[in-house]
């Protein structure tokens, strides 16, 4: 494994849940870095961007609504497996099932909604990294 970087966002509800400096606290106790971090309303388009591989999917327009409903906090860490390392600190998605010890085994439930309130997002490969990094930094 070789030092790596990964895209997190802290979802509208985990913002408004103030839940921000919890995630963050966790990403650093783990011992990745904070390369950049912004608070932001996404527009539709980044959103666009950032879940196209799930255009057309049933969950699609309910996640992109609830995302861009408010702000999120937007992060880029650094640390030798980070982009499955962080998976593994946000745990499942599906917050129900998610593992306790996990950002959202421990802080996310099922709200009975459309889209899945689940607190984090994290890149899923070094290539989503590569794009999503670029869409929500773009001068990084
Ligand atoms: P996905 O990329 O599959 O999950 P992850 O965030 O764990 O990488 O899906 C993106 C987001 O879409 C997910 O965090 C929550 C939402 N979603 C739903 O609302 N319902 C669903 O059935 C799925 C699969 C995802
Ligand atoms: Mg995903």
């Amino acid at each position: 494994m070789t030092t790596e970087r990964s895209l997190v966002l802290v979802k509208p509800d985990g913002y408004a849940r103030g839940l921000t400096g919890e995630v963050l606290r966790r990403i650093e106790a783990k011992g990745y870095t904070l390369v950049a971090l912004a608070v932001t309303t996404p527009t539709r388009e980044m959103l666009a961007a950032h879940y196209a591989e799930h255009e057309g999917k049933p969950f699609y327009e309910p996640l992109v609504e609830f995302m861009s409903s408010g702000p999120v906090t937007a992060a880029v860490i650094e640390g030798q497996g980070c982009i499955p390392g962080f998976r593994s600190l946000a745990g499942a998605t599906n917050p129900t099932e998610a593992a306790p010890g996990s950002i959202r085994g421990d802080l996310g439930r099922d709200w009975g909604e459309k889209v899945q309130k689940n607190i984090v997002h994290g890149s899923d490969s070094p290539e989503s990294a590569a794009r999503e990094i670029g869409i929500w930094f773009p001068d990084l």
